[in-house]
């Protein structure tokens, strides 16, 4: 069997991980993967991470199976966290899942078993593992196109290449911090978008993996709001991965919003049909801790501060960034990076000199020119941004 194996392709994030750890450069910078670092390079345990496991390891008793659906309580407290004006249980339901991207596996393998013939709209570029876990469920997937370089939406175009969707089609949106290219609808545009949607019958598939990220949890949680208040039928995938940086514990859920229970129960019903075929039953640790800081308000509101903190960082960063650019390089227009949100935003370079930026200066990012602004700090900011000049602009 073995035998008769080619090699299987990485994505593109993950490869360079392990190109990464594989360079002993002690100088080496990593901006690649999405994952948040602190000045010193490290990714830090929240304080109200660390307090809620101190509980936790005196409180529990067992460790006895979770179930299919996992912590209920988490995924209602989770739900309420998001979307608190929705009633959960006829209005919203959900299964815990493996982080994001297993939250996104089980909505588009729900979605398929439900009508085999959904197609799945994504925007150009996107996260790699969109196609990845889109490719894997065997969905049919179509492309938009998505500005990487400039601010603003050319909404009628969107509709137009929207044309072909037919009802009952999926469209996925970033809920804020689009990945890779850090561009988000202005509430607005958001709004038009989900109006589109709405009208065509076509269904939003979210992908919330950076609330608290891009302005507040409260501000891009209102995202998906948008959304809920306008289209009848809506798959969220909620990712605790970076907001509670706990990337290691794969936390997150998958939800269906709708507005009738009885449909709602049954379509969660196959989800966790899916679940037990695909996995069983989910880890327990990250959500026992997310539900933990949630119900407890001491904790809540560190986390809140915590979180906060973040945010400000990696906008600080962003602008540090953006400024540095257009200081050593005035020609080109860095205001797409400013006004961006999140993690990621893209420079615009051939593959050849961002692999040159690799080889020559240590400096990890993807292929396709994504750079994580969550990684960058005060003593690595300058280097990065002479060595992107010299290599990637010259
Ligand atoms: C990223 O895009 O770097 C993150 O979402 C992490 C991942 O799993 O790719």
């Amino acid at each position: 069997m073995f035998e008769r194996t080619e090699t299987s392709l990485l994505d593109p994030i993950v490869a360079l991980s392990r190109e990464y750890a594989a360079d002993d450069r002690r100088d080496k910078i990593n901006l690649g993967i999405g994952v948040y670092r602190d000045s010193s390079g490290a990714t830090p345990i929240l304080d109200c991470v660390k307090k809620a496991e101190e509980q936790l390891v005196a409180e529990q008793r067992t460790k006895d199976y979770v179930g299919v659906a996992g912590d209920d309580e988490f995924v209602r407290q989770l739900s309420a966290a998001v979307l608190p004006s929705l009633k959960y249980g006829s209005e919203i339901v959900g299964v815990q899942s493996v982080g994001g991207s297993g939250a996104l596996r089980v909505l588009l393998d729900t979605a398929v078993r439900i009508s085999p013939s959904t197609a799945l709209w994504m925007s150009e570029p996107t996260w790699p593992n969109h196609k990845g876990i889109a490719s894997a469920v065997g969905i049919d997937v179509r492309h938009y196109s998505y500005p990487g370089f400039k601010t603003g939406f050319d909404l009628d175009g969107l509709f137009a290449e929207l044309a072909p969707a037919r009802p009952g089609d999926l469209f996925l949106v970033h809920a804020c911090c689009h990945n890779p290219t850090g561009i988000d609808p202005l509430p607005e545009e958001l709004a038009q978008i989900a109006d589109f949607l709405s009208k065509r019958g076509i269904v939003p598939l979210i992908d919330a993996a950076y609330l608290g990220f891009g302005q507040s949890l409260e501000t891009d949680s209102a995202r998906v709001a948008t959304f809920v208040d306008r289209c009848p039928e809506l798959l969220l995938a909620v990712s605790c991965s970076k907001n509670f940086s706990i990337y290691r514990e794969r936390t997150g859920a998958a939800y269906l919003i709708g507005r009738a229970a009885d449909n709602l129960i049954n379509a969660r019903s196959v989800m966790m049909s899916i679940a037990r075929e695909s996995y069983s039953m989910p880890p327990d640790h990250g959500a026992r801790v997310v539900s933990k800081i949630l119900g407890t308000p001491e904790l809540k509101a560190g986390w809140q501060s915590e979180l906060s903190a973040i945010q400000q960082t990696i906008a600080r960063n962003r602008r540090g960034l953006a400024a540095a650019l257009r200081h050593h390089c005035p020609d080109r227009d860095w205001d797409y990076l400013d006004q961006g949100h999140g993690m990621f935003g893209l420079i615009d370079a051939p593959k050849e000199r961002i692999l040159k930026l690799r080889r020559d200066k240590g400096i990890y990012i993807v292929d396709d020119g994504r750079l994580n602004v969550a990684a960058l700090n005060e003593n690595t900011i300058e280097f990065t941004v002479t060595s992107i000049v010299d290599i990637l602009m010259s």
